[in-house]
Formats: structure tokens, sequence, C-alpha cells
């Protein structure tokens, strides 16, 4: 007989994003108040079931004092590095730690996880829960909004407002005193930050990983609008993960050997002030995009999630993930949405509507070929 759900534990993992404690708190309500389940947040991602003592805290009814839904961060915490089948030691070798992960969902006793993640951590934490015949349920979380099968991801929406909040405080400043100035957004390899925020906050060029671009491109978009429509100022957003004109991406090295995306900003700068003799200037806006009180969009998004994971738990259907498509909430297998990361489609909606304002996204060739999706969708 299958033994009946009474535990179950929630994680969050990865970069964080505005919106986690909204998913958390929702899956609680939804276990608790419908259910009548326990629930035990696991502190740090996978680490707190792989560290012995285990960290977890109660989440029961007195816990949520009414203010989680409104913060950002993880109130759980998280990690994006220490994968468990190779982990780092400290003497520098590397070990499968995934037994105790296993080890720690059953001294729990934890009846199923809901993971709350990135495409990475999916992949991870599902290949964990199979090694151990765990049940899981994923949500999908990432301000890159890079995760396949959902139209759009917790943290997502908040991100993009912090980019388009950015570019309304950048326009004044660059308008006063005649500068070009050039934006830089996380995004890592997809360029769905950039190119939602960049039309919604007005850029003139918006240049993102999926899309190549000429530096002659970007100067005569510039050139056009300063000189040909007079307007003395422009604003260019770009995604770190985009190349430069030799092909590289700018890197920015951190401690534990640790490599992040980062510089493309500082490069644009230089050239397009030696092309076009404008003044530039620039900001990198960083790890603000993770931060802050999440949207609207996000709180609702987060709730959703919540509800429909537990529910799914409920339901016994495990090796899911749930997904936003066409104003409803789904499901759909782990397996497809552990591809890699989702791309920004170059043949979508939203380049067109770049495009067709006239804001240069590159360089566009008739065989622009569109990225593989298990099930489409657009970054809004
Ligand atoms: O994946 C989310 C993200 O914020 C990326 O956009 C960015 O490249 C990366 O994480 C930064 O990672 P870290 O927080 O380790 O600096």
């Amino acid at each position: 007989m299958t033994k009946p759900i009474k535990r179950i534990g929630v994680l969050t993992s990865g970069g964080d994003c505005a919106g986690l404690n909204a998913v958390i708190r929702a899956a609680a309500f939804r276990a608790i108040r419908t259910y009548g389940w326990e629930v035990f947040g696991i502190v740090d991602g996978t680490m707190g079931l792989m560290n012995r003592p285990l960290q977890y805290r109660t989440l029961d009814m007195h816990f949520f004092t009414g203010n989680h839904l409104r913060e950002g961060g993880t109130m759980l915490g998280t990690t994006n590095k220490g994968d468990p089948f190779n982990f780092p030691m400290p003497d520098g070798s590397r070990r499968d730690r995934s037994g105790d992960f296993v080890e720690g969902v059953k001294l729990l006793g934890l009846d199923a996880l809901v993971v709350i993640g990135g495409d990475g951590s999916m992949r991870i934490v599902s290949k964990l829960c199979a090694a151990g015949n765990i049940g899981m349920v994923g949500v999908p979380k990432t301000i890159d909004n890079d995760v396949h099968c959902t139209d759009t991801s917790v943290g997502f929406s908040t991100a993009a407002n912090v980019v388009t909040e950015a570019l309304d405080r950048l326009q004044p400043t660059a308008a006063s005193h005649h500068r070009v100035m050039i934006l830089e957004v996380m995004g890592r390899d997809a360029g769905h930050i950039a190119l939602n925020a960049g039309i919604a906050g007005g850029a003139d060029v918006i240049l993102i990983p999926e899309v190549p671009y000429t530096l002659e491109g970007v100067a005569d978009k510039i050139k056009e609008v300063l000189h040909g429509e007079g307007r003395s100022h422009a604003l260019v957003v770009v995604a770190e993960g985009c190349k430069t004109a030799e092909g590289d991406v700018p890197t920015v090295s951190y401690t534990g050997g640790q490599q992040r995306y980062g510089g493309i900003g500082h490069y644009l700068t230089q050239q397009i002030a030696d092309l076009t003799g404008a003044e530039t200037r620039v900001t990198i806006l960083g790890h603000v995009q993770r931060g802050g009180t999440p949207s609207m969009h996000d709180r609702l998004l987060a709730s959703a999630f919540g509800v429909h994971a537990v529910d799914l738990v409920a339901q016994r259907k495990f090796g899911r993930m749930v997904a936003w498509r066409d104003r409803s909430v789904i499901d759909v297998p782990l397996d497809s949405v552990t591809i890699g990361p989702r791309s920004l489609d170059p043949n979508g909606a939203l380049v067109h509507t770049a495009r067709g304002l006239g804001i240069y996204c590159g360089e566009f060739g008739e065989d622009m070929e569109s990225p593989r999706d298990c099930c489409g969708g657009e970054s809004i």
C-alpha cells in the first residue's frame, strides 16, 4: 500500500530572486490548511539535507507573520554552487555526496520535496531525487527567465521592472548631459531581461546573446538618433552574455575560482565613444536586479505555483514542474525542462516589436533559427 503523505520539504536552490518567499508561503499554506501536512523548510538548498546536523525550519502557521509575501530573497537561504554529485571538498578534491542528500531526506521523514529552482537546480535535484526514489515537484524561478516550458518564471518580472526603472532614471540624466548611457544587465546566456526591459524602458539599442551585432551597426543607430533625428542622447541595453567584436564574453573572477559574466558594458562604452564621438557612461546593475520587493506579477505567479505544486504532491504526480502557459497553471515533465537554458527566440514577437520600433537588436539574416524549445512560449 502507498504510504500517505504527511510531511513535505520545501527548498530553494540556485541564485535567489524576488518572489521565492511567496512560493514557500503558498506551498506551506496549501499543505497545512488544505491537506493537514507538516512542512519543513530546508536551509540553504541541498546543503541543509547534506549537512549534519540537518538544517531545516518547521514552517507552521505561526511562522508566517504576514511579511513573507512582500519580502525579497529567500527566508530559507540558497546556494548556486556545490553540485552534490561533484562536491568540492576542503582539501580541493571532489566527492559524490548525493548519498548524504538522500539520507537527509529519509532522516527527516519527508514524503516528498517541492524544489524551487532554475534549470540547473531542476536538473541536479531531480537526479538526486531519482537516485533516492524521492517524489519531487519543481517550481521554476530565475530572473533570467530561461527555464523551458513556462512562459515565465518567478523573479523575472521583478528583475525586468528594476531594469525598466533604471532606464527611467538614466534617461533624464542622459538627456541633461547629452550622453549615451550603456546599461549592462544580467541574464547569463539569454537576453530575456535585456529585451523585455529594453523595450519597456525606451532603449535605442538592445544587444542580446542570441543575435550577433556589429559595432558599426550600433554606432550607425546612435548616429542616426543623435544626428539624423536630432535627439541629444541615447540609451543602450546590453545583456551580460554578449560577445565582444573579437568573440569573447568578458568575465570577472571571484573567490574560489568562480567566473561570472561581466564587463561587456565597459567594452561597449569605449567602443561607442570611439566610433561616434559621443560622451558615454556605463551602469552595471548586477545583483540589484535580484533583490527588492516582488512585483504583483511575481507574487501572483508564486502563489499559483505554490498551490499547484502541493496539489501535484497530493496527487502523487511526481517528476513534474509547474508552469505558466496561456493564462493557466499547468505542469510538465521535469525531463522536458532539464535540457539546458531556454534562449530567446530571434524570430519571436518581442524581437519583431523591437525591430518594428526601430531599435537596433543586431544583424538579422534570413537564416536566423529559432531555438529548440520543448513547449514554446514568449517571455513576458
Ligand atoms: O542566474 C541568475 C544570475 O543572476 C545570472 O543572471 C547571473 O549571471 C548570475 O546569476 C550571477 O551569479 P552570482 O550570484 O553567483 O554572482
